[in-house]
C-alpha cells in the first residue's frame, strides 16, 4: 500500500544525491557572488502581504493567484502574511526598514533559498522551489545592468550549461510607458474578438502581460502590436542603447525581444530571461530579471534605482540532467572502520570517533557481523579505504586496506590520520 502521507503537491524532497546537485549549484553561486562583490544575506521566509502586493503588484498572477497567505491558528497578531514568492520585495523591505540607503551605494547582496508560489505543478515548475537571486541596489546603470547580466550568464557556464540564450529588452519607464500602453490597449480593443477570454480580462488589469502570452490564438494579434523599443523615451533609449554597448564589449551574445515583459510589475527598462536554445516558448526560463527603479518607493522608501536577477535552481538541475551531464553523488566517507571482531562495536567506534577528531570523514560500521560483510558494505558505500582491526591493535597497529586497489598494510595508529589526510580525494 503507498503510504498515505506525501509530500504536498508541487513540493519534492531533496534526496541526498539530488542534494549534492543542489550543494553544487549553490557552491558556484556562493564563489561567483563573492568574486562579483555581492554579499550574502538572508530574509525570512515569510512577509507582510503587503510587501508583496505593493512591491510585485497586486494584478500579477504572482499575487492574484499563486500567493501562499500564511494564517495563525491563534495568537495577537492581526497581519496578512504571505510565504515569499520570490526574493527582491523582501531585500528592497530590508533596505528601507535598515536605512541601507546611508551604506555605501550600491548595496550589493545576494539570497539563496526556497521561494513558494501557489501554481499549477509540472516538470520544472514546483510549489516550492529554489532561487539564486542577487540585487544591486543604488546604481541608476547602465553599466550595472550590464555586470549583472553577465554574471548570470556566466553561472550557467560555470554550472556546464553550454546552451543557455540570453533574452534582452527594455519596457521603458514612467515617462514612455503610458504613451505606449494607451496605444497597446487601442490595439487589443482594435483585435478585442480575437483575444481569448482570459486575455480580454488581463487587458482590464495588467495589458502588458498580452504581450508575452503563450496562447497561440495570440501570436498573430500580437505580432501586429505596438513596440515597446519603437516607443521608448529619449533617456530609456539611451540607456537601453548603453546596456547593449556594454554587453557588447564584454562579448556577450544576446537576442532583443520586443515582447519580453516580465511577470512582475516592478520592472523598469531593462528586462532579460535565460532559456535553453530551442525552449523560448515553452514558459520554462531558467532565470529572469531586470531594473526596478521604482520599487523601493513603492517600498516607503526614497526615490532609488535597482537590479537583479533570480535564477531558479530546480530547473538548472532538470536542464544538466537533460544535458547529460555527470551528476555529483553524496559524498562517501575516506575510510570505514571495521574489524575481525564483530562484537567489537566499542574499538570500531573509538577509532573512528578519533579519525573524526582529526577531521577526516570516517564511517564505523556499527554492525555485528562478520568482517567480510563489513568490508562489502565499505566497497558499496564507495568508501577509498578500510581501517581493519585485528590482533595488532595491541601493539597499536591496525590494517589499511586500499579498496580501490585491493592493496593492504600494517600502519601504527598514531600514524593514521596523517596518511588518511593525504589521501582523501581532492
Ligand atoms: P521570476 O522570473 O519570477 O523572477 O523567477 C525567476 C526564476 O525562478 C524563473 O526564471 C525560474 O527559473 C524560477 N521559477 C519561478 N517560478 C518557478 C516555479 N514555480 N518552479 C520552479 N522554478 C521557478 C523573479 O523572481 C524576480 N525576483 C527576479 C529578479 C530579481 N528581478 C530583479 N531582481
Amino acid at each position: 500500500m503507498p503510504p498515505s502521507l506525501r509530500a504536498p503537491r508541487g513540493t519534492r524532497d531533496l534526496l541526498p544525491d539530488e542534494q549534492a546537485a543542489f550543494a553544487r549549484l549553490e557552491r558556484i553561486a556562493r564563489d561567483l557572488a563573492a568574486r562579483y562583490g555581492y554579499h550574502e544575506m538572508e530574509t525570512p521566509l515569510f512577509e507582510q502581504a503587503a510587501v508583496f502586493e505593493r512591491g510585485i503588484g497586486a494584478a500579477t498572477d504572482v499575487v492574484e493567484k499563486e500567493l501562499f497567505r500564511v494564517t495563525p491558528s491563534r495568537g495577537e497578531e492581526r497581519e496578512a502574511w504571505a510565504l515569499r514568492p520570490e526574493a527582491t520585495a523582501g531585500i528592497c523591505r530590508a533596505y528601507v526598514e535598515h536605512g541601507m540607503q546611508t551604506w555605501p551605494q550600491p548595496v550589493k547582496v545576494t539570497v539563496t533559498g526556497p521561494m513558494f508560489r501557489y501554481d499549477r505543478p509540472q516538470a520544472g515548475r514546483y510549489r516550492q522551489f529554489w532561487q539564486w537571486d542577487i540585487e544591486a541596489i543604488g546604481d541608476p546603470g547602465p553599466a550595472v545592468d550590464a555586470e549583472v547580466v553577465e554574471l548570470a550568464a556566466r553561472f550557467y557556464r560555470d554550472a556546464g550549461l553550454a546552451d543557455v540564450e540570453l533574452i534582452l529588452n527594455s519596457i521603458g519607464d514612467p515617462a514612455c510607458r503610458p504613451a505606449y500602453l494607451a496605444d497597446l490597449v487601442a490595439h487589443y480593443r482594435a483585435n478585442e474578438a480575437r483575444l481569448p477570454e482570459l486575455e480580454r480580462r488581463r487587458l482590464e488589469t495588467n495589458p502588458l502581460r498580452l504581450l508575452d502570452s503563450k496562447d497561440p490564438a495570440m501570436a498573430e494579434v500580437n505580432a501586429g502590436a505596438p513596440r515597446i523599443t519603437d516607443r521608448l523615451c529619449p533617456a530609456c533609449a539611451e540607456h537601453f542603447a548603453a546596456v547593449r554597448a556594454h554587453l557588447d564589449a564584454m562579448g556577450v551574445a544576446y537576442h532583443l525581444e520586443p515582447g519580453l515583459v516580465r511577470g512582475l510589475d516592478y520592472y523598469t527598462r531593462t528586462a532579460f530571461e535565460f532559456y535553453r536554445r530551442g525552449a523560448e516558448g515553452q514558459q520554462q526560463a531558467l532565470g529572469g530579471g531586470g531594473r526596478y527603479d521604482g520599487l523601493i518607493q513603492l517600498l516607503g522608501g526614497k526615490p532609488t534605482p535597482g537590479i537583479g536577477f533570480a535564477l531558479g535552481l530546480d530547473r538548472v538541475v532538470l536542464a544538466l540532467a537533460s544535458a547529460g551531464a555527470t551528476r555529483p553523488t553524496a559524498a562517501a566517507p575516506v575510510a570505514v572502520v571495521v574489524g575481525a571482531d564483530p562484537g567489537d562495536t566499542q574499538g570500531r567506534l573509538r577509532i573512528a570517533t578519533e579519525l573524526r577528531g582529526a577531521g577526516l570523514p570516517v564511517r564505523a560500521d556499527l554492525a555485528v557481523r562478520k568482517l567480510g560483510r563489513q568490508l562489502e558494505a565499505a566497497v558499496r558505500e564507495g568508501a577509498q579505504f578500510a581501517v581493519i582491526l585485528g590482533d595488532e591493535l595491541v601493539a597499536g597497529e591496525v590494517q589499511l586496506r586500499d579498496l580501490d586497489g585491493g592493496s593492504q598494510k600494517a600502519v601504527p595508529l598514531a600514524d593514521l590520520p596523517a596518511l588518511l589526510r593525504r589521501k582523501v580525494r581532492g
